[in-house]
Formats: structure tokens, C-alpha cells, sequence
């Protein structure tokens, strides 16, 4: 065991310095002697160096740089130093997350980091979080206390009497909205076919006078930061309609909720604090490692009813506010201490300030690639951009193009029918260099 660890950080130091001056993706070689990691299980161990050891000189090659400055594809951050520090120490506690009896340390920097991110993003006071493995779980966990307090509203406990009988429950999205919230439905039985989709604008947002007439148990489901062209949803006019009718509201703010850290980009968000619930992830613009993704509910009555189940003697539920009573999981990682480390690092400004410098590098992404000669389809609000590079079959050739050339990733998608590059500047990591480099390969590619 002797120098295992301090070998390993000096791997890991090692392998993001080099991050610069390699291609994003990694060679087919590399890829192919990750082979070498498996065959039969051997029946004699290995000596502990022997095993970082062969997962660093085989596996770190034939990761995609992710943790470094030029990745654009998806929505993807990288770990903030401090916080992929931190969880390397929370790793070597190796708490158990679930009850405060099992790690005070684990609860209470859950608590403080939950708190944290509710007042950074202007949610209602009193709300209840809960971190959970990425904003598709925050999205079930959310939606299953929305469908708990529906439901009760209607006289139905759903968690004692499931879904059949149950009365019916109206479910509206954007024609907009993203898969991982049509998976949370099907997953809470309330039917990902059966939704009624409200029609959105040119960039992607709800048209908020088609909401449906809504009657009986509702729930509006909501967008901050469309994963195509970073738009958001008008929140304040879908929550005051809905709620009319007695509807609950939630919001997939998956990275765009981060906007109301920062005041110069809060206005897009404006009204996502009357919601009833809200789903986030750290992963992706707070730059902590994964997987990290957080639930809020306005009212911790209803989420406390959705997720905990029928109480064990063992584990002495004695009403204090464990995690487990909050989330779907009960064993869990100390997964906060990355999340309290990345705020205690940056401060409210220092995330203020990574909200901003992603949005204004995606601004000067589109300025040099219209400079060049491409098309930008949406209105660079955020950190998103979409770009056409003329026909769509030339399009598609630069995306594959720039994905092989390995100066940086973006990824490809289909917006309003018409094939697109998608980029998206999430990462802490990305310099203006980064932004005049990849810019510069995307056009030399597109231009040859
Ligand atoms: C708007 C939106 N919702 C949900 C998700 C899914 O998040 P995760 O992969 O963390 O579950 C994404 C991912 O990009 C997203 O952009």
C-alpha cells in the first residue's frame, strides 16, 4: 500500500497536464488495447501498483478529454480540481450517505451543500433537496412527488395503492421537452405516449397561451436551458396558468437553472422559482465530477411521502431528516462533499462567474464561426450554439470531419428538421485559446 495513493494523484496530475496537447478523442490503438484490461478473471491477485499501474497506461489513453478545455459535444463539464479533490477524500472515508447515524459528515455536508445551491439559484426558502445520480433521477424524484401530491389532492395515497384505479393524471410537456423527462414519466407509470405536448417557438420554447385547458390531477412539466439552443421556457406565465387549475409545475433545469447564478443571465430564468419542483444537475455547469444531479420540491411533505417507504426497525426511523427519506436510494456515496467543495472553492461569485465566461465563449464561438462563413440557427443566449455549415449533407460531413480530426468534439443533432452542429461550452476548463483553436480547426475543416 506503501506511496499507492500519492502514486495515483501524481498519475492523475500527469494525465490532466498532458490533456493540452493531446486530441480529444483517443487513436483506434488505444481503444483497442483496452482489451488488455480484460480476458478471465485471474485467479491470483495483483499487487495493487500493478493494478493502477496497467489502469493508467491503458485505460487513461483511451479516454475521450472530457476533463480538459476543447470538449463541446453533448452538455459535459469537467471536475473542478477541488472537487474531484474532495471526492477522492470522501472516496477514502467511504461513508454510507443514507442516515446521519452512519456519517454526520456525509448528512450535514449534504444539508449545507443543498442549501447552497437552493439560495445560488433563487429557489423558494423551505425547499427539500435531494442529491441523486444525475438530473434523469432528479427528474423521477421530482415527478414522483408531484404525482404524490396530485394524487392526494384527488384522495389517492399512490404509493400504498399504485396506479390502478387511480384517477387519471393530465400530464403536459413542450413539443421541446427532453427525453429524460418522458423516461421519468414512463418510469412513474404516468405514460410517456399519453402526454400532451404544447407547441414551442423558433427556439424551442413553450408558447405558453396554447397550454391545454387543465382539470383534475396536472402536472406541467417545463424547460430551463433547451438542450439544442439553451432557450427557456416562460415560466412565470406556465406557472401562473397552471396553477390556476390547481396544477403542479415542474422544471427540467438539467444546466440551464444555472443562469439565476449568474446576475447577468438570471433574467432567462425568470419565474422558475414559482415552480413546485425543480431537477438540476452538478455534472454538467457546476463542473463537479459525476455523477451529481440534485431534486428540489417546494413542499418536503410531498417528496418525503414519495420516497420513504415502509419504516425497518434496523434502521431506527426516528423522523429526523435523513437522506434516504428524500431520495429513491438508501445506501449512497457521500456524492455532496464534491458539490460543497466546488461552492466553498468558487464562492457565489466564482459560479457567477463560470456561468458568465461559458455564455460569452460560446458568443465568440458563433462570432468566428459567422465570421467564417457558417450559419449560427439560434439566438446564442446561453452556452448553446447551432451551427449549419450550408447543405445538410455538408453539415454532416464537417460534424464527422471535426469528431475524427480530434482538435475538439462537438456533436451533431436535428433542429426543426435541419441537421446541425451542436456546441456547448460547459466546462471550467475552456479558455478563449481554446474557443480561437477549435474555431479555427472547425473552419479549416469546413473549408477543405
Ligand atoms: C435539459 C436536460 N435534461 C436532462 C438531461 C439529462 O441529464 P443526465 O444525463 O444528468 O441524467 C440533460 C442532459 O443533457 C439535459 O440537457
Amino acid at each position: 500500500m506503501e506511496n499507492l495513493f500519492a502514486d495515483t494523484a501524481a498519475r492523475a496530475d500527469r494525465y490532466l497536464k498532458g490533456l493540452s496537447d493531446r486530441g480529444v478523442v483517443p487513436s483506434t490503438e488505444a481503444v483497442d488495447r483496452l482489451a488488455e484490461l480484460g480476458g478471465p478473471l485471474p485467479d491470483a491477485g495483483e499487487a495493487p501498483s500493478e493494478v493502477i499501474a496497467a489502469l493508467d497506461e491503458v485505460g487513461s489513453p483511451a479516454t475521450v478529454a472530457t476533463a480538459g478545455g476543447r470538449y463541446f459535444g453533448f452538455v459535459i463539464g469537467s471536475g473542478l480540481p477541488t472537487a474531484v479533490a474532495a471526492n477522492w477524500l470522501a472516496s477514502a472515508w467511504n461513508q454510507n450517505g443514507a442516515l446521519e447515524v452512519m456519517s454526520p459528515a456525509a448528512v450535514k455536508l449534504e444539508a449545507v451543500a443543498l442549501e447552497w445551491v437552493r439560495d445560488l439559484l433563487h429557489l423558494p426558502a423551505g425547499a427539500r433537496g435531494a442529491f441523486v445520480t444525475g438530473d434523469t433521477l432528479a427528474n423521477v424524484t421530482a415527478l414522483a412527488a408531484a404525482r404524490h401530491a396530485v394524487l392526494a389532492d384527488a384522495g389517492w395515497n399512490v404509493e400504498v395503492e399504485g396506479l390502478g384505479g387511480a384517477p387519471s393524471v393530465t400530464v403536459v410537456v413542450g413539443e421541446e421537452v427532453h427525453i429524460s423527462v418522458l423516461r421519468a414519466l414512463s418510469l412513474l407509470g404516468l405514460g410517456r405516449g399519453r402526454v400532451l405536448r404544447v407547441p414551442t417557438d423558433d427556439q424551442g420554447r413553450m408558447r405558453a397561451e396554447k397550454l391545454p385547458e387543465l382539470r383534475g390531477p396536472a402536472i406541467v412539466c417545463i424547460q430551463s436551458g433547451n438542450v439544442n439552443t439553451g432557450s427557456f421556457d416562460p415560466a412565470h406565465e406556465l406557472c401562473e396558468f397552471a396553477h390556476r387549475a390547481g396544477a403542479w409545475v415542474h422544471i427540467d433545469g438539467a444546466f440551464g437553472l444555472w443562469a439565476n447564478a449568474a446576475p447577468g443571465r438570471a433574467h432567462l430564468a425568470a419565474g422558475a422559482n414559482e415552480a413546485d419542483s425543480w431537477a438540476l444537475d452538478g455534472h454538467k455547469w457546476l463542473n463537479v465530477p459525476y455523477d451529481s444531479g440534485m431534486a428540489f420540491v417546494r413542499d418536503p411533505a410531498h417528496l418525503r411521502a414519495a420516497m420513504s417507504g415502509e419504516p425497518a426497525a434496523y434502521l431506527a426511523a426516528d423522523g429526523r431528516a435523513d437522506p434516504m427519506n428524500y431520495t429513491p436510494e438508501m445506501s449512497r456515496r457521500a456524492r455532496a462533499v464534491d458539490t460543497w467543495a466546488a461552492l466553498r472553492h468558487l464562492g457565489r461569485r466564482g459560479v457567477a462567474d463560470l456561468v458568465e465566461r461559458c455564455c460569452r465563449l460560446a458568443e465568440r464561438f458563433a462570432a468566428r464561426l459567422r465570421d467564417g462563413g457558417a450559419e449560427i440557427l439560434n439566438d446564442v443566449v446561453l452556452n448553446q450554439v447551432l451551427v449549419s455549415f450550408g447543405s445538410e449533407e455538408k453539415t454532416r460531413r464537417v460534424i464527422d470531419l471535426v469528431q475524427r480530426d480530434g482538435t475538439c468534439w462537438c456533436g451533431g443533432t436535428v433542429w426543426h428538421g435541419v441537421p446541425a452542429m451542436r456546441i456547448s461550452v460547459s466546462s471550467w476548463a475552456t479558455s478563449e485559446a481554446d474557443v480561437e483553436r477549435s474555431a479555427a480547426a472547425i473552419l479549416r475543416l469546413a473549408q477543405g
